[in-house]
């Protein structure tokens, strides 16, 4: 994506009802390195927290950051809106736009409890994973993955506190008999 900048917004945060499912919409973004993570609805420390840390530890570069005005921020961003919905346009024709233009900053939103009609207006466009509902994890993650592709997902800081390097000792039966077969 030549380098433009990738924001997230979740709108709406329960507390109660959406700890963990946000938690996930959070640890999606940081694994593709969204630079600013938004959240609206009910202000969750422990929610920032969680995200904050393992993105910190993990080497992602992701900010999480509470907004209490999401539809005025939505309005006034400064870059390319695109709001995942089941009732946009499927998501290659989006990514295909997309491309088009010279983007600098792209804010994908996800929903969870019902996303205000205004919303649809407001936004530069409604984006479809499918014609289906599903949840706001796997249209996130399946969105990113087709407009940044999959060299991201392995690009965290080398100097982070954890990393993983995979190998023998995460092999299952077939990776190690072909494992032991080439050595
Ligand atoms: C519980 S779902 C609600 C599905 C909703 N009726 C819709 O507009 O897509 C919560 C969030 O998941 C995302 N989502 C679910 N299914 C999707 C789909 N097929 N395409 C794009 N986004 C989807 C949307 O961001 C939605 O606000």
């Amino acid at each position: 994506m030549n380098g433009a900048k990738i924001d997230v917004l979740r709108l709406g945060h329960r507390i109660e009802r959406d700890k963990r499912l946000s938690t996930h919409v959070g640890l999606s973004s940081a694994l593709f390195n969204v630079e600013n993570w938004y959240y609206s609805g009910e202000h969750d420390e422990h929610l920032e927290e969680s995200i904050s840390s393992v993105a910190k530890r993990w080497g992602a570069p992701t900010k999480v950051v509470f907004l209490e005005s999401p539809y005025k921020f939505i309005r006034h961003y400064s870059g390319t809106t695109v709001h995942l919905t089941m009732y946009g346009a499927p998501h290659k024709e989006v990514i295909t736009e997309l491309r088009e233009e010279n983007l600098n900053r792209v804010l994908i939103i996800v929903g969870g409890p019902k996303v205000p009609g205004h919303v649809y207006g407001d936004v530069d466009y409604n984006c479809a994973v499918g014609y289906f509902p599903h949840s706001e994890v796997s249209a996130l993650a399946i969105f990113l993955y087709e407009l940044l592709g999959d060299e991201i997902i392995y690009a965290k800081d080398p100097n982070a506190e954890m990393k993983l390097q995979g190998g023998e000792k995460g092999w299952g039966k077939k990776q190690k008999r072909r494992g032991l077969k080439s050595n």
